[in-house]
């Protein structure tokens, strides 16, 4: 059964979709069965993994409203690990349309549920704000991964974030769990960095990933290439620290199958 980590932030442009889609790549490369789901009407993480949106019938949107339609739904990518139940900007839509379902809240925990068998791993990438696509996002999940962006005021974003959190493990999906909070856009040349990341070191402690994302080009050009960065430049200084967070991952204790006590 798959590990379902939610990537969310409701702050924009702090690496939520280039964490989504090169932490994908690195577990696909080390042969793990990977499903992106893009939860985001712009649909970065599709293109970034070389999907032609316009070209996409069947998206996370018609799959929400027909779990069934999910299988049908996800596509290949250029590793054979990798696949992709992408968006498509109609998803905007299912912000409104969602709210008079019933089940609202849990309309692609059904769409997880119904593949979930098929992969090791499923990461949800969400769109930068904390309506109803992403408490969808948080309520398919068991994992919380919040990609935080090394920048002035950091910490302040984060504390809406955990309150949301909070809300949604109580009411909603107790099984909820903070994965890890990942530095992002590093930059080692910035005094900053280094005291945004003693802060949220200091306050979140051992929930802070030990891997730290740097400010990297390659990063950022690969998804006009529509590829991750493991297949545009694998020597990379950010394609490698995407490779050292899978690794984390993978050797993770709290991801291990429970271990039987004697
Ligand atoms: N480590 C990095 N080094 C350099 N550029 C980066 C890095 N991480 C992300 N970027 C760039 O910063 C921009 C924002 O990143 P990204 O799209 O991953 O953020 P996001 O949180 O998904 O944004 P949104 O909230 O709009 O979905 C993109 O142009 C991306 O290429
Ligand atoms: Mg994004």
């Amino acid at each position: 059964m798959a590990q379902t980590i939610v990537l969310a932030n409701q702050k924009g442009g702090v690496g939520k979709t280039t964490t989504t889609v090169n932490l994908a790549a690195s577990l696909a490369a080390m042969e793990r069965r990977v499903l992106v789901i893009d939860c985001d009407p712009q649909a970065n993480a599709s293109s970034g993994l070389g999907v032609d949106v316009s070209g996409v019938r069947n998206s996370v949107y018609q799959a929400l409203f027909d779990p069934r339609a999910a299988s049908r739904a996800i596509i290949g990518s250029d590793m054979d690990f990798l696949k992709i139940l992408p968006a498509t900007p109609d998803l905007v839509g299912a912000e409104i349309e969602l709210s008079g379902e019933r089940d609202r809240e849990f309309m692609l925990r059904a769409v997880v549920q119904g593949v979930e068998k098929d992969f090791d791993y499923i990461l949800i990438d969400c769109p930068p704000s904390l309506g109803l696509i992403t408490i969808n996002a948080l309520c398919a999940a068991r994992w919380l991964l919040v990609p935080l962006q090394c920048e002035y005021y950091a910490m302040e974003g984060i504390a809406q974030l955990m309150k949301t959190y909070g809300l949604v493990k109580e009411r909603l999906n107790p099984k909820l769990d903070i994965l890890g909070i990942l530095l992002t856009m590093f930059d080692k040349r910035n005094k900053l960095s280094f005291m945004v990341e003693r802060e949220v070191r200091d306050h979140f402690g051992e929930l802070v990933f030990s891997t730290a994302i740097p400010r990297n080009v390659r990063l950022s050009e690969a998804p006009s290439h529509g590829l991750p960065a493991i297949l545009y430049d694998i020597r990379s200084l950010g394609t490698q620290s995407y490779i050292s967070l899978a690794q984390e991952i993978i050797e993770c204790p709290r991801l291990q199958p429970q271990v039987q006590e004697a």
